[in-house]
């Protein structure tokens, strides 16, 4: 049983939650760290028996009994170890590998692997420190990562020439062409990583498999990783997740990022909870590892259309995983930025509010459907309908497929088929620029009596009252008048957008919106007239 394929066993305990699996036939609830049941192996009325997703383990405090998934299949079903697998594998919706012991040729394999990639990250920690890899130390040091990020992440810098090639000289050939790290030219081996600033990728243990090079003079690719080996898979590889993984615990979430460099900047200003996947899209092996750690996600991509695109893509994929106590959320970073740079610009404070206004699972695909179809016209319509069904159907719990069902056939009837109901006061309110969020932060900062005052308005602007101020001499009524002629103003401006909707409803046949125009016009008018006056007695 010991020799039994464990990559394989390995596998099923990656993919599969024992909250799960033991949940089939325990109810269990969460009380603590651990989900709790009544003991399926003794008979009791209260509940000892506990479940550690993070470790993987059960154990019942009343009869001892304790195991992992594979245990608790075996025993509940009375199977064999390789029906239990079998079972497992069919709920974890992969196949079953033909029954081999590993071959003691591969486990000599995997440890020469691993001791030359941990090699090779030491060297290439060292050039980092050398003359040679002066000008990448400057680079990252750039890129705000302190002395301690460059340790901990382990950067380094593989200088030109064949440093790992020339180190493993008497290291079989084939063994350092499997790391990835070197390849066979017409002269004996060459190193593939070639004056690249290091970046190790690291298993959830911690051990190097493979390693990101980022070029620094500019030119393309900008990153080129090691190439699928036998210990690396990139579609299954999450970069950061070693490190992130206790917190993902401990936050109850997991935020995904598009690069290593936002994951690792994430990791070290307030959001350890984050990974990125590495130099390709998101696979469903990636999502399957982080539902298994949590099932609420949120994805945290660049506000460009690749970005746009790969969050659809992880919409598309993480729908079978979610459960009824799921939350997932989808957030964009726009202004051409990611996440490295919103945290150097705005501090965790400005990420936060990126993080804190992410969309919900099922409002962003409904913004999916509304935007890749044109759902003014039938054929539009009948298009993002059918998406949306052929979407609901990855859904794999029953209750939650018939919810989502359920709700966006009531979006449908409420929002297609109807005339748009304009809600005043849910309009949104648009932003305010830099300069007066600069502004009001410097009045709030002088006179803080406003900000309880008028604490319901400042708060529809969406600024952080945390970032940079400009000192402003406004006395009380000064500061005052400020913040009313702003609100005045925003009230104006919301105004036009309801009188803009109406016409429109006007023009599609909708008679009644007339006499609203006619009412928002005299709002208007009132509303410039107390304008003037407020800038009269300034
Ligand atoms: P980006 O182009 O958004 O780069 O690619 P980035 O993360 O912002 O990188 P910096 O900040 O300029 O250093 C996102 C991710 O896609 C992968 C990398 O994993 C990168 O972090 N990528 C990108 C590649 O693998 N190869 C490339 O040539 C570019
Ligand atoms: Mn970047």
């Amino acid at each position: 049983m010991a020799s039994y394929n464990n990559n394989f066993t390995d596998e099923l305990r990656e993919r599969l939650s024992i909250v799960d699996v033991v949940g089939r036939r325990v109810p269990l609830t969460k009380k603590g760290l651990n989900y709790w049941g009544c003991c399926p192996f003794h008979n009791e009325k209260t509940p000892s028996f506990s479940v550690n997703e993070q470790k993987g383990f059960y154990h019942c405090f009343g009869c001892g009994e304790h195991g992992d998934i594979i245990s608790f299949t075996m025993k509940t079903n009375h199977m064999e170890f390789r029906d239990a697998l079998q079972e497992l594998a069919n709920l974890a919706g992969i196949k079953m590998p033909d029954y081999r012991p590993k071959p003691a040729a591969q486990v000599a394999r995997e440890e020469s692997y691993t001791s030359i990639s941990e090699t090779a990250a030491k060297i290439f920690q060292s050039q980092l420190m050398t003359d040679a890899g002066a000008a990448a130390l400057n680079y990252i040091r750039g890129r705000g990562f302190s002395d301690e990020m460059i340790k901990k992440y382990r950067i380094g810098y593989a200088p030109r020439g064949n440093i790992i090639a020339n180190k493993f000289t008497n290291t079989k050939q084939d063994a350092v062409i499997a790391t990835g790290l070197c390849r066979r030219g017409d002269y004996g081996l060459y190193d593939f990583f070639r004056d690249k600033l290091m970046f190790p990728i690291m298993n959830p243990a911690g051990a190097v498999v493979a390693f990101s090079g980022r070029s620094m003079d500019g030119s393309e690719p900008k990153y080129i990783n090691t190439t699928d080996t036998e210990m690396f898979h990139k579609r299954k590889t999450i970069f950061g997740l070693n490190f992130a993984r206790d917190a993902i615990y401990r936050a109850g979430r997991s935020i995904v990022v598009e690069g290593q460099i936002d994951a690792i900047q994430m990791q070290c200003n307030g959001f350890p909870e984050t990974v990125a996947p590495l130099g390709t899209a998101l696979t469903e092996d990636h999502i399957a590892i982080l539902c298994k750690l949590n099932r609420n996600i949120i994805f945290c991509f660049d506000g460009d259309n690749a970005g746009k695109k790969a969050a659809a893509r992880a919409c598309g994929l993480i729908l079978p995983f979610v459960r009824d106590t799921s939350d997932v959320r989808f957030a964009f970073v726009t202004g051409g930025k990611d996440p490295d740079e919103v945290l150097k610009t705005g501090g965790a404070d400005a990420m936060r509010q990126i993080i804190d206004g992410a969309t919900s699972l099922v409002d962003f695909l409904w913004e999916l459907a509304n935007t890749a179809y044109v759902t003014s016209t039938p054929g539009g319509r009948a298009q993002a309908e059918k998406f949306l069904k052929k979407e609901t159907e990855k859904i794999t719990d029953d209750a939650l497929r018939r919810e989502y069902d359920a709700e966006y056939r009531n979006r449908i009837f409420h929002t297609w088929r109807r005339v748009k109901k304009t809600d005043a006061a849910a309009a949104p309110v648009p932003n305010v620029d830099e300069i007066t969020a600069k502004t009001l932060r410097g009045l709030i900062d002088a006179h803080p009596e406003l900000a309880e005052r008028y604490g319901e308005f400042l708060a529809t602007l969406n600024i952080s009252f945390d970032g940079p101020m400009s000192c402003q001499n406004f006395d009380l009524a000064a500061a005052e008048k400020f913040i009313v002629s702003l609100k005045l103003k925003k009230y104006i401006q919301r105004l036009h957008d309801d009188r803009k909707n109406l016409v429109g409803q006007l023009l599609a046949g909708d008679t009644d919106a007339r006499d609203k125009i006619t009412a928002i016009d005299a709002e208007i008018e009132k509303s410039n007239a107390r304008m003037e006056l407020l800038a009269a007695d300034a």
